[in-house]
């Protein structure tokens, strides 16, 4: 299986940004702009919990689709504050965001809490957008590998091959999350080919081939392009740069010219 027939996706996280009327009309403004993608890059608009109600009205009949930014991994139960994956599907949502960077650093998300959230959200019809990525001084200390692949095996543990067929992997370099330093086109290509490597080892070539991995991190209208054209970045999951209608249509316009 090549690139050509992987499902790219270009998934905008919002981050904790936009009040709902500013959901909407981020939203009114990227429908018709990215219309055209419809059946050949899926787009999607992972917002905060209080927007998914408003985002999923606003996109109701067009091709985006929405994603949340957490999953927790319990049905229901004593969790202030969290939200279940039975209560995401039935507010609309079909991706969620699990083990972000920040979610790791300010929250303690850990691999095992990431494993539980990628099992919960798949077991109730939901595709994971799973992050993994090196902090700074990992690369510096030449570990990255090591770093990614330990974060795909914990990440994905107990998790089937069909399952990972329905999840997406998200390399998203710590160090360039936010910062405005981008990963070169070839060391995002290098981390991805890495990351689907891991994935043949553990579910073999045929399911490794099938799952979309997305680059994350500084990626804007400027370097997009490049980053989308390696043979292993399917996509990209895109933070600062999907608030804004135009950039984030210029990254879904280069992902449908491939
Ligand atoms: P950024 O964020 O594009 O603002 O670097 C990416 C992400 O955190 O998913």
């Amino acid at each position: 299986m090549k690139k050509s027939v992987r499902k790219a996706i270009i998934a905008g996280n919002w981050k904790m940004n936009k009040t709902r009327p500013e959901a909407k009309e981020l939203l009114d403004a990227l429908k018709p702009l990215v219309a055209n993608a419809d059946g050949k890059v899926e787009v999607v608009a992972c917002v905060p919990f209080t927007n998914i109600d408003t985002a999923v009205s606003a996109t109701e009949g067009s091709n985006i689709k929405i994603g949340a930014e957490n999953v927790h991994f319990e049905k229901s139960g004593a969790f202030t504050g969290e939200i279940s994956a039975d209560m995401l599907v039935e507010a609309g949502v079909e991706y969620v965001v699990i083990g972000h960077s920040e979610r790791r650093q300010y929250f303690g998300e850990t691999d095992e809490t990431v494993n539980k959230r990628t099992k919960a959200a798949l077991a109730a019809g939901l595709k994971p957008i799973v992050c993994v990525g090196e902090l700074l001084w990992e690369r510096e200390c030449g570990i990255t590998e090591e770093v990614v692949a330990r974060q795909i095996k914990l990440d994905l543990f107990d998790v089937s091959a069909e399952d990972v067929k329905k999840t997406v992997i998200a390399y998203e370099p710590v160090w360039a999350i936010g910062t405005g330093k981008t990963a070169t086109a070839d060391q995002a290509e290098e981390v991805c080919a890495l990351i689907r490597a891991t994935l043949a080892k553990l579910y073999g070539d045929e399911t490794a081939q099938a799952v979309t991995i997305q680059y994350g991190g500084s990626m804007n209208a400027k370097n997009c392009a490049e980053l989308l054209a390696k043979e292993n970045v399917d996509g990209g999951l895109i933070g600062g740069a999907s608030l804004k209608a135009d950039d984030f249509n210029t990254i879904v316009q280069a992902a449908v010219e491939g």
